[in-house]
């Protein structure tokens, strides 16, 4: 396994992967890997020919008062990982390397990141896009790979590979959970225990939303309402947005008759979670 520091040499090996005819798998990770990194892997290596992970805690994408210095980071950990997840390089610039003095481009989408996330957490999505695409450039992929955990962030990707014709095939891979229903996070670290129980509440919000469908249930306010009231039994819990909004746009929805996505984030203590799960009528 390859350890690449410099964007010159990243390119350089992708391109000649490229010209010998691989296909490349890209993973784009900030680190700190866990299962839920590890099946994107699993994905990536199965999917293509050569597989390139990275690994940069993306200092653009965390607001002033988020916790961009305290961002848990193992690289010892995560290289150990990756050579047994079989990736062939691992991509790790250090900031200077992405950002260098006089840096000043920006990648803006208009809509989808006005929504759920981009509205709690203004200039992230901005931060993941230009991120993102630096590193499709520097990586040269043919396939991209994400989880669905970071919903927004799927299909923000997306837009912005079909809007800017880059040419990559994003692939979305469902959400793994811990055995108990958490989804696995990086940030799950930072929960104490009494924490890491009220943050079951998410997984228990989203299954009774499901059930109420299920039932019959279509008054998305009264789905909402269910959801939050069951959050909120949990202690040190407080809600930043229940969403139950149109999957490709994000527009909240009136009523729950097609597939819809239903998307939380919650702070739990000081750590902000999300999740999410898609509703059908059936
Ligand atoms: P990070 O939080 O490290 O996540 C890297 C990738 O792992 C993302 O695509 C994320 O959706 C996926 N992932 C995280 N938890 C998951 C889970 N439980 N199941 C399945 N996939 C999961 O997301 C980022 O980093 C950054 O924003 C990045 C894209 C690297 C840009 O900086």
């Amino acid at each position: 396994m390859q350890i690449i520091k410099t964007i010159e040499l990243m390119q350089e090996v992708s391109e000649k992967w490229r010209m010998d005819g691989n296909i490349i798998s890209f993973v784009p990770t900030m680190g700190f890997l866990h299962q839920g990194h590890i099946e994107l892997l699993r994905v990536g290596r199965e999917k293509g020919d050569r597989l390139i992970m990275s690994i940069f805690v993306n200092p653009t994408q965390f607001g002033p008062k988020e916790d961009y210095e305290k961002y848990p980071r193992d690289t010892g950990g995560d290289l150990n990982n990756a050579r047994s997840a079989g990736v062939d390089a691992v991509f790790m610039p250090t900031v200077e390397e992405m950002y260098p003095e006089g840096f000043q481009s920006t990648v803006r989408l208009e809509e989808i990141t006005q929504h759920l996330c981009g509205k709690s957490r203004p200039g992230h999505f901005a931060g993941v896009t230009i991120v993102v695409g630096k590193l499709f450039n520097i990586t040269k992929p043919h396939l991209a790979i994400f989880g669905e955990k970071d919903y927004q962030q799927l299909i923000v990707i997306k837009q912005m590979v079909k809007d800017l014709n880059m040419g990559i095939e994003v692939i979305g891979v469902p959400t793994v959970r811990e055995k108990d229903g958490l989804a696995m996070s990086s940030r799950n670290n930072y929960l104490s225990s009494e924490e890491r129980a009220s943050a079951l509440s998410l997984k228990k919000g989203l299954d009774l939303a499901r059930d109420m469908v299920a039932k019959g249930e279509r008054n998305p306010a009264k789905i909402k309402n269910a959801v939050m009231e069951l959050i909120l039994n949990h202690p040190f819990t407080e809600i930043d947005y229940i969403a139950l909004c149109n999957p490709e746009k994000l527009t909240d929805i009136k009523r729950v008759d097609r597939p819809c996505l239903l998307a939380l984030a919650v702070r739990v203590g000081n750590t902000r979670l999300i999740d999410n799960v898609i509703l059908r009528e059936n």
